[in-house]
């Protein structure tokens, strides 16, 4: 029997056995009593988790891609102008998506490991005006968390009637994002990560501006992804628009308990603190972190490899020792590893965790002192 790996890749992120006992409950009838209960317990969870009373969720089979073109397809006409703040990979791929529907868009980017500033944004909308802003919250390429709130401010000073769209496919339900406060239009996020279910759904939230928006648009660019298809289905699973996939919702709807279970600042406290152990356990070891200090993400770390330690082989042995972290993307590729904490990662996790980077550092011979990982980790993780 293959040992269960420790999944420490940028999502999916470790399910725990709550919610794989969840996701094997019997397939039910999805306009059954029990997906009523379910699919509407988890779209009234998703409100709490997102700080939102008159938003309106969207949980649909899918992945966060699908989040993506939800969310753009739904609010933006013909004629409007979008502009896609981008720190990296999942940021140009917001572009993509407006290049694949030919959205007219801007792409403002920064470097990576970096992110785009408040004022930097404030210039921009100084340039033009546009009705749709789009950022990614954390982009999982690079490690680096955008200022969603200040983004929120400067939009609310400087053109208030446009609407904000934040990608939280790697940052909701791990980082606070409070859509009623802050003036987001839609959240978009995914099931596998900091929400710590299965893959499998798409999640949109829509503010009662968009769902405005939406209904101003009468035609849009999508049949599955069309939210005024769903809404009927979200208002009242007993409706049938297609078939919901009523496994993962029974997992996804168990996962935002466990979430609410814990109290969204303790886990947003947890994410913190446990990112910020990582990152000193790993520096302990002589590794260096490839995001800038200032935008560092509470939710996956990006780690530059020294010299002498070669990408594969580090993964691979690091594999062996139980424990599966995911390679750069794009220009960090074989420069960098990525180490996601996010979700329901324990305590004993870490530890186990650095247990077998020790382990996987002293097969390939770098030099280190042992234990070294391990201490700091332990001694800076009380119970
Ligand atoms: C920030 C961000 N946006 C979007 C996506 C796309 O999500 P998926 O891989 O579920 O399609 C990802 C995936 O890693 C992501 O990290």
């Amino acid at each position: 029997m293959c040992q269960q790996k420790l999944l420490l890749i940028p999502g999916p992120s470790p399910v725990v056995d709550r919610i794989l006992e969840a996701l094997a409950r019997p397939t039910v009838s999805h306009i059954s009593p029990e997906m009523e209960k379910e699919l509407a317990g988890a779209v009234e969870n998703m409100k709490k988790i997102v700080f939102t009373t008159g938003g309106q969720p969207f949980i649909v089979a899918g992945a966060g891609t699908l989040a993506m073109e939800i969310a753009l397809l739904n609010i933006t006409a013909d004629s409007d102008r979008v502009l896609v703040v981008s720190q990296g990979f999942f940021g140009n791929r917001m572009a993509e998506i407006c290049e694949a529907f030919e959205l007219k868009f801007q792409l403002l980017q920064s470097q990576w490991g970096k992110v785009v500033t408040p004022d930097e944004l404030r210039a921009e909308l100084k340039r033009h005006h546009y009705d749709i802003v789009v950022c990614t919250h954390v982009d999982t390429a690079t490690g680096a968390c955008a200022p969603v709130k200040e983004y929120a401010r400067v939009l609310h000073d400087m053109s208030p009637e446009t609407l904000f769209v934040v990608d939280g496919v790697c940052a909701t339900g791990g980082i606070e994002e409070r859509m009623d406060d802050w003036g987001i239009d839609v959240i978009l996020t995914a099931a596998q990560k900091c929400l710590g279910a299965p893959p499998g759904l798409a999640i949109d939230v829509f503010s009662p501006r968009a769902m405005e928006k939406r209904r101003k648009l009468h035609r849009i660019k999508a049949y599955y992804a069309d939210i005024m298809r769903w809404l009927p289905v979200m208002e009242n699973p007993n409706k049938y628009f297609s078939t919901p996939c009523v496994n993962e919702i029974r997992a996804f709807y168990e996962a935002t308990r466990i979430v609410l279970e814990e109290g969204l600042e303790k886990r947003f406290e947890r994410h913190e603190r446990f990112a910020s152990v990582i990152r000193h356990g790993l520096n302990s070891l002589g590794f260096i972190t490839y995001t800038d200090e200032t935008c560092l993400a509470a939710t996956l770390s990006v780690i530059r490899y020294p010299e002498e330690v070669d990408d594969q082989t580090f993964r691979q042995k690091l594999y062996e020792n139980g424990v599966v972290v995911a390679g750069g993307l794009g220009p960090t590729a074989g420069k960098v590893f990525r180490l996601g904490h996010m979700g329901n990662l324990t305590r004993d996790q870490i530890i186990f965790a650095f247990d077998a980077i020790e382990k996987t550092l002293l097969s390939i011979g770098y030099a280190f002192t042992l234990g070294d990982g391990v201490e700091t980790v332990r001694s800076l993780l009380v119970r």
